[in-house]
């Protein structure tokens, strides 16, 4: 006998992106050697420094619940960090501190939605977007942006989207999946049309710290005045500090917003994991230049991986400013037999990808867009050049 579920759990799809990680873990569990480049999460150790202050929480005995929203000091901490590197103003009971940026996004999308709302969502998208919105009864509306335009929501293409359903933009700058991010320019094009149609804004921020190349990331409330008053920002320690387990997050949004995300998370979880907000509280205070060290490795990685991708016949990827991913164009390669196989969507390209060359990969169509794989190069350089190879052999 099987117990049912309900319909709202049934229409979701479950991350594509844990799918092929677990894949590619399964075939190492049978002794293979498999190149890993689906999982986005950094490849270094949480910095010492962070290690040693939540063993440090735990013998001063801070292992009980939190206040729900987090610890006063880390909303503190978080308010200061962002005044001092984008000069936005919060008071610390704005910030309310979660269980990941993930767990951020679905408390902001349920306090801001109604079942059919729309929430406009460009594509390629993070694969959690449309499903945390579809959980709410909210629609996702999914607006494709082109290779050609280094995969940025255009102004027109915005406008032409709205409907008289439209709450919220859903914007993600550094972009996963694209690697690429929108100018300053760029937002404030985008939000000449938030402020004329009183739209919402969740700004996913969290590759904010991982730039290459020079690029000027900009938080979106800054690129125009009365903006923050429309605007959820979302970030956490993730992937600046290479803390993904530690599962810390926040967002910062107008006050009564930050209260209603507040009174949910009460009910929900009580609050974050304490330990982890006293590491997290580390890495906001602490010494940066584990930031800039792991920062200049990703640097290094962007450069190979954007040559590999260019010198191989029928790849390209746009200009990657920002995150860790190269969203690799593979339509040439598509409608072609590999060995006896037809291959034609870039699901069966993955697949076969990780049972002939063992390496892993995550099918565009995931992200919303087909004719594409994207690549994370948070791995190591030794592993890099092994799966490009693979990569190159397997399109030959
Ligand atoms: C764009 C984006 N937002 C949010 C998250 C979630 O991060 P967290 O680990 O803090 O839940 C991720 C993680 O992959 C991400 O890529």
């Amino acid at each position: 006998m099987s117990l049912s579920i309900s319909r709202i759990v049934q229409a979701l799809e479950p991350s594509a992106t844990i799918a092929m990680a677990t894949k590619a873990k399964e075939l190492k569990a049978r002794g293979e050697t498999v190149y890993d480049l689906s999982l986005g999460e950094p490849d270094f150790d949480t910095p010492l420094h962070i290690r040693q202050a939540a063993l440090e929480a735990m013998e001063a005995g801070h292992t009980h619940y939190t206040q729900s929203g987090g610890l006063p000091e880390l909303r503190k901490a978080i308010v200061e960090a962002y005044q001092a590197t984008h000069g936005l103003v919060y008071a610390p009971t704005q910030v309310v501190v979660s269980n990941g940026a993930k767990h951020s996004l679905h408390n902001v999308f349920t306090v801001l939605l109604n079942p059919g709302d729309e929430v406009i969502i460009p594509a390629p998208y993070w694969v959690s977007y449309a499903e945390l919105v579809k959980l709410t009864g909210a629609v996702p509306v999914i607006v494709q942006t082109r290779q050609e335009d280094d995969f940025r929501l255009t102004p027109e293409a915005l406008r032409a989207a709205i409907t008289a359903k439209t709450k919220v933009l859903l914007l993600c700058s550094p972009s996963n999946p694209t690697g690429t991010m929108y100018s300053p320019d760029d937002l404030g094009a985008l939000a000449d049309v938030v402020l004329e149609k009183k739209l919402t804004v969740v700004a996913d921020e969290i590759y904010e710290r991982l730039v290459y190349g020079g690029s000027r990331f900009a938080s979106f409330p800054t690129v125009r005045p009365g903006l923050q008053d429309r605007c959820v920002v979302v970030n956490g320690v993730s992937k600046t500090y290479a803390m993904t387990g530690w599962r810390i997050g926040w967002a910062m949004a107008p006050a009564n917003v930050a209260k209603a995300m507040d009174d949910l998370q009460s009910q929900e979880t009580s609050c974050p994991c304490s330990v982890s907000q006293y590491a997290s509280l580390a890495a906001l205070k602490g010494p940066q230049e584990c930031v800039a060290e792991m920062l200049s490795a990703f640097a290094k990685r962007r450069d190979f991986v954007q040559q590999r991708i260019s010198d191989i016949p029928g790849l390209s990827c746009a200009n990657m400013t920002g995150a860790f991913y190269a969203f690799i164009n593979i339509s040439e390669h598509l409608g072609r037999k590999y060995g006896n196989r037809q291959i034609d969507t870039s699901t069966e390209w993955c697949l076969e990808l990780l049972a002939q060359q063992k390496v892993g990969m995550v099918m565009g169509s995931a992200f919303g867009t087909e004719g594409y794989a994207r690549a994370s190069f948070a791995t190591s350089m030794a592993n890099l050049e092994a799966a490009f190879d693979r990569i190159e052999a397997f399109v030959k």
